[in-house]
């Protein structure tokens, strides 16, 4: 028989199994093709996920389902149900989907914020709290402010590669509280891992980039068969996997050997458990898989949203004014902004949600995966169903945050006679339950510094062209996972 013909009967039987029992209806949804399901329409389209998923909202409802190969995903349109599901219900909705491609064939299990829930994710996901949670903030701070020092510079120099230098900010900062690692400017050799790591991450991080997230088996095929090029892929990714974790531990465990580390995270998590770097034990490779997820965790995103508030300042110089004058005002020019500041500064606490808002970092967070059966609002949500939050629909309801969504506005955050302030997108771009961001008070710390530091040094405007006239930048996000 034809492997699509198996492929096509098996789906059918567990489809048919499934239905034959006794449960609520699922929710409504965009049938599309059989067995793929609406696969097709969500690849072809040229609205990207997010805004596909709202114009389906539109016609299912608040919370919708689609079926891919027998595999259900439910989709969450609106905060109440992002809340009252991933929130509530946290303890059965903290798992994540299985993501072959990622997970088993390139290697990825050390990445926390992959991993299955389970007592893996239990030990990972408590030693990186320990490390980030908010009583420990004070001892980053220090590092934190030196960092945006050196980033204040490096743009004054050269303004024109501000993109390298905010990425340079994040990775070197990180780098330096979980290794010690002290990254060279130009040429860093830690930097090539970073890059090849990205890349592969940016082609596989999304459930279903690849056929092999639909179809697990497909794993087994041999990497030589026509069209197995994925098996291809996912061997030289599974190779940078390993060299991102592996060699900057090897340095680290170097640098212990010859008495030249630096105190970090590393070192720190190696005498709590009194180990010895390099000596392969359960609790070693746990310190290790965490200081590299806090790396990939804090690389991409904290410099997404730096990067965000930049383009948001070039096309909105009367927003960038306002608050420039209130840090004049409130904080003068004989010191820089710092972090206990932020109360005093309501308008440009009001320009950082704002910034979260316009364009979250991760619109559709990450997936969750429903552990037991359930129902909401009585529609029944099966075990296994991957959940999408929708974080983007929420944050651009025109009902909560309206009018105008797309425009950059932080008024809509600032107290106006009677009328109710929407909710902080703090509350939902962190992601939900027990699964929701562990570095956030870390990020929100470093947000602070960068844009209050940026605001009182620098004036940010649209580029020049040949004959003087501005240019206006378009705002465009290319999407992936992030
Ligand atoms: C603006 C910056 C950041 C944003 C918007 C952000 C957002 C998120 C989101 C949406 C999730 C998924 C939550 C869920 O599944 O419900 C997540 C997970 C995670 N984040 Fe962040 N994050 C940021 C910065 C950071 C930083 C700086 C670190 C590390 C220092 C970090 C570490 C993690 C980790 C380890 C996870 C996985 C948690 C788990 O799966 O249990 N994040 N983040
Ligand atoms: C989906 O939204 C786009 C605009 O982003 C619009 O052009 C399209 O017609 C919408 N489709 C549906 C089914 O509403
Ligand atoms: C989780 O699922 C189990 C089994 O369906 C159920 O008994 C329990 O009440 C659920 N817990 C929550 C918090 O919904
Ligand atoms: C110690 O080891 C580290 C890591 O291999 C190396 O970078 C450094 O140069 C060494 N320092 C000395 C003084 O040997
Ligand atoms: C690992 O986790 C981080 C933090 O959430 C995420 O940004 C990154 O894309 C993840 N990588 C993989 C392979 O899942
Ligand atoms: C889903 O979100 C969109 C965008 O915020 C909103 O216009 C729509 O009314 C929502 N649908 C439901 C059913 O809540």
């Amino acid at each position: 028989m034809h492997p699509l013909t198996i492929i096509f009967f098996a789906t059918l039987f567990i489809t048919l199994l499934r239905r034959s029992k006794k449960h609520p209806p699922l929710p409504p949804g965009p049938g599309g093709l059989p067995i793929v399901g609406p696969l097709f329409h969500l690849a072809n389209s040229k609205d990207l996920p997010p805004v596909t998923y709202v114009n389906w909202s539109k016609i299912y409802g608040d919370v919708f389902h689609f079926s891919t190969f027998g595999h259900d995903t439910i989709v969450l349109n609106s905060s109440k149900a992002m809340l009252d599901i991933l929130d509530k219900r946290s303890s059965n909705y903290s798992d994540r989907p299985n993501m072959p491609m990622v997970l088993g064939l390139m290697g990825w299990n050390w990445n926390l914020s992959m991993m299955r829930y389970s007592d893996w994710w239990r030990i990972h996901r408590r030693t990186f709290h320990q490390y980030f949670q908010p009583r420990m903030m004070p001892e980053f701070l220090p590092l934190q402010r030196t960092t945006t020092s050196e980033l204040m510079k490096n743009l004054m120099e050269t303004p024109e590669d501000f993109f390298k230098h905010v990425k340079f900010a994040s990775d070197s900062a990180i780098l330096q509280i979980s290794y010690g690692y002290t990254l060279k400017q130009t040429d860093d050799p830690y930097m090539a891992l970073v890059e090849n790591l990205g890349k592969s991450i940016e082609d596989a991080g999304n459930h279903g980039s690849f056929w092999v997230d639909y179809l697990p088996f497909l794993r087994h095929v041999p990497a030589w068969l026509p069209g197995a090029e994925f098996k291809r892929k996912a061997e030289t990714w599974a190779g940078y996997s390993r060299d991102f974790v592996e060699s900057p531990w090897e340095w680290l465990t170097a640098s212990i050997d010859n008495a030249t580390a630096q105190p970090s995270l590393s070192t720190r998590g190696l005498a709590r458990w009194s180990l010895s770097a390099g000596d392969g034990s359960f609790m070693e490779s746990v310190v290790k898989n965490t200081v590299a997820t806090s790396y990939i965790a804090a690389a991409e995103t904290t410099p997404c949203a730096i990067l965000t508030f930049i383009l948001a300042m070039i096309l909105n110089p009367d927003v960038q004014a306002h608050a420039q004058a209130e840090i004049n005002d409130v904080i003068g020019s004989e010191r820089l902004p710092d972090v206990d500041d932020r109360d005093s500064l309501p308008f440009v606490k009001a320009v950082i949600a704002e910034t979260l808002r316009w364009s979250p970092v991760l619109p559709l967070v990450i997936s969750h995966r429903a552990v037991n059966d359930d129902t909401y609002d009585g529609w029944f949500i099966p075990a296994g169903t991957t959940i999408v939050p929708n974080v983007w629909a929420v944050v651009q309801d025109e009902t909560v945050y309206g009018p105008n969504v797309e425009k950059f506005d932080p008024e809509r955050f600032l107290k106006q006679d009677g009328k109710e302030l929407p909710p902080n997108p703090e509350l939902f771009i962190f992601g939900f339950g027990r699964r929701i961001c562990p570095g956030r008070y870390f990020a929100m710390n470093t947000l602070f510094l960068v844009v209050t530091h940026l605001l009182a040094t620098f004036t940010m405007k649209k580029p020049l062209d040949d004959e003087g006239k501005e240019v206006t930048p378009k705002a465009e996000w290319h999407y992936g996972l992030i």
